[in-house]
């Protein structure tokens, strides 16, 4: 079942797909998701709706974050997230796993529901489930009002504006900017310092600037798009930070382009999918610099070695790295360098582009994929 926006939300205005339009969005959309949550002053994050007194928040033990498909992705980069900087344990579930199973969960965890729709029936179940068993329930939801938004206990708007396209993009990068801000204030009430905690409010200030600029790599994206769109299967491979971003990666090109694809984490791929590569099989490397450049390009050097072609997604900037990049893949995408933590937000941005490209090159119907619906509310 979906959704229909009303009528004045679905002008595309210059822009050929509802999809291509949210992508381009994304640097208005995340200062929405940002607008007067970031506090210098307290070199932390502030939240209108959480619902929970601090001390509450500081005795949370664990928090388990679970979802469905593109929010289930950006739960997975929220437990990197939670995990650095709030040092609390945190666990990812799927929402259609987690309502029936009947995991040991202590008091003093927190649920918190990812949701674009605020309708999804699984994870509309685990919050249910969740609140029956007497936890604290979070939900972040981009539609206001929404059923999720309103049983929860207490929870955060993504303010994304409406997302027409099925394939989710601007509400992915706006909830992974949620839990980032949300790691910044449950780290400030635990182990983050006020220098930390201002460190990271600087640069999440400066993320639409440079989104805006992430996403000049269009040209590089179609590039890309021309020379793969005919593959059968693709690989997506990063780690770390950018393991869900592959993941997330592998679903936009599966749900819009219907090209079969994974993502995995990149040294995992000597367990199994290596085997998959062929000159047929292009593989996707998520390399930026940082600590394990040379982790991964040791992982993008075994594919190369046998026969994949392979394209990175990299960092402008130093050059030595650079050429031997260049020297080993077939096709670079260069985007600007971000500490870290902001990675998947402009990692996902070339990736969104490519499902995109890719899947207007074959012909399909971007904005509204066979068998897929915006808002699953049947189970
Ligand atoms: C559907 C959509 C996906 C979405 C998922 C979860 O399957 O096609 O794009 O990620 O539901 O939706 P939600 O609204 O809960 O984020």
């Amino acid at each position: 079942e979906t959704i229909d926006w009303e009528l004045g939300d679905t002008d595309r205005g210059e822009f050929a797909h509802h999809m291509l339009k949210e992508i381009f969005e994304q640097p208005d959309s995340l200062e929405n998701a940002m607008r007067g949550r970031l506090v210098e002053a307290d070199a932390s994050t502030h939240f209108g709706g959480l619902n929970l007194d601090p001390q509450k928040l500081r005795q949370a033990e664990r928090i388990i974050l679970t979802g469905c498909g593109t929010s289930y992705h950006a739960a997975l980069v929220g437990e990197y997230l939670f995990e650095e900087f709030a040092r609390i344990p945190v666990e990812v579930e799927y929402a259609s796993e987690f309502r029936y199973r009947n995991p040991p969960i202590d008091r003093n965890t927190i649920v918190i529901a990812i949701t674009q729709s605020g309708e999804t029936a699984d994870t509309l179940a685990a919050l249910r489930e969740s609140k029956r068993k007497g936890h604290t329930t979070l939900a972040l939801c981009n539609v206001v009002g929404s059923t999720i938004a309103r049983e929860a206990d207490g929870g955060v708007y993504l303010h994304a504006g409406p997302e027409i396209g099925v394939a989710s993009t601007k509400a992915f990068t706006s909830q992974v900017t949620v839990l980032a801000m949300l790691a910044i204030y449950f780290g400030r009430l635990r182990h983050l310092s006020a220098l930390q905690g201002m460190q990271m409010i600087e640069r999440m200030r400066q993320l639409p600037e440079i989104i805006r600029e992430t996403l000049t790599c269009y040209d590089d994206v179609r590039r890309v798009a021309q020379r793969i769109h005919t593959a059968r299967s693709v690989l997506y491979l990063g780690r770390n930070y950018l393991y869900p971003v592959a993941l997330e990666g592998a679903l936009k090109l599966k749900e819009i382009s219907y090209i079969h694809a994974e993502g995995y984490p990149a040294a995992e791929m000597k367990h199994g999918p290596i085997a998959l590569v062929d000159a047929d099989t292009p593989s996707i490397f998520l390399i930026p610099r940082g600590g394990l450049f040379e982790k991964v390009m040791s992982n993008l050097e075994e594919v190369k070695a046998r026969g994949g072609p392979v394209i990175a997604i990299t960092n402008d900037g130093d050059e030595s790295q650079l050429a031997h990049l260049r020297a080993k893949c077939d096709e670079l995408i260069l985007v600007p360098e971000v500490p870290e933590f902001l990675q998947p937000l402009i990692c996902s941005i070339p990736l969104q582009l490519l499902a995109y490209e890719i899947a207007v090159l074959r012909g399909c119907d971007v904005d509204k994929p066979r068998n897929l619906a915006k808002s699953v509310t049947v189970e």
